[in-house]
């Protein structure tokens, strides 16, 4: 996997929007997987301008979603269907017709998680897919021992992950839902291009485990290793415990521009 270092989450956001540009330049109608959490803020944030400023057309642009909340009410701000609404979908003024996600309040789950997993391949497939990490590792809602073949399913979080996401529900962990459904490892591995963000000292130990690890599915994340394609982009304090960080500097510093990420 490649992994560049930045100097914050601004910078990461913009060379992760430019990356987005220079796909919907080529393909007007890609389908760009999104993240839900913090640190994919700055990439919605740095592309909204890229738009707005006409210097990117995502008129065409398909997004879709990579994990969901079960049992949420429909229209609850924090389902993660309305959190893209109001960062991604609304900001690049596109419509909820070029969105798609799994149904996180269906009575039928299982058949709601194969129906979205199916969708995916018939749209083609997703050209370009963030994501962001857990603390423990996770990509999506894919928690630790996660299957890395697995597809989109139900999961159970783990107390960890509902500690940190209980911000979302007035720091009220009771409120957070213990069910999810998420895109599955290799689901996600089928997208043609995973570029995963994480920012700030906190996620340092993830993501040393993710790029420097073995590939493992108590670190989910590190299943990108088998990707041919695979990005992962990191500020500085979240590059910290990288023992290979200069030589991920230098590699970057010295790649062609035209490469692009
Ligand atoms: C949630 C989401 C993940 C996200 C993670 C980290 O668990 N399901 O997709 O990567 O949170 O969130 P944050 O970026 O806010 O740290």
């Amino acid at each position: 996997m490649e992994v560049v270092i930045v100097p914050d989450a601004t910078a990461g956001g913009e060379l992760i929007a430019e990356a987005i540009a220079a796909l919907l330049s080529r393909k007007p109608d890609a389908l760009l997987g999104v993240a839900t959490g913090s640190t994919p803020l700055p990439i919605y944030q740095a592309l909204t301008a890229k738009v707005r400023s006409g210097a990117v057309d995502a008129s065409r642009a398909r997004i879709c979603q990579l994990d969901e909340y079960v049992g949420l009410p429909a229209g609850h701000p924090e389902s993660y269907r309305s959190v893209v609404l109001r960062e991604v979908i609304e900001p690049l003024g596109l419509s909820e017709k070029s969105f798609m996600g799994p149904d996180g309040s269906a009575e039928d789950v299982q058949a709601a998680c194969e129906a979205y997993d199916k969708a995916l391949t018939e749209a083609g497939g997703v050209d370009l897919q963030l994501l962001g990490i857990g603390t423990d590792g996770h990509i999506g809602f894919n928690e630790p021992c996660s299957s890395l073949a697995s597809r989109t399913r139900i999961k159970t979080l783990t107390e960890q992950t509902r500690i940190d996401n209980a911000r979302f529900f007035d720091d009220d962990i009771a409120q957070v839902p213990r069910h999810v459904i998420t895109q599955g490892i290799g689901t996600i591995l089928e997208s043609r291009h995973p570029v995963l963000l994480a920012t700030g000292e906190g996620k340092a130990d993830a993501v040393a485990r993710t790029v420097e690890g073995p590939v493992a599915s108590v670190v989910p994340a590190s299943a990108l290793q088998l990707h041919p394609h695979a990005t992962v982009v990191v500020d500085e304090a979240a590059a910290s415990k990288l023992k290979l960080a200069d030589y991920f500097r230098a590699t970057y510093a010295a790649k062609p521009q035209w490469q692009g990420l």
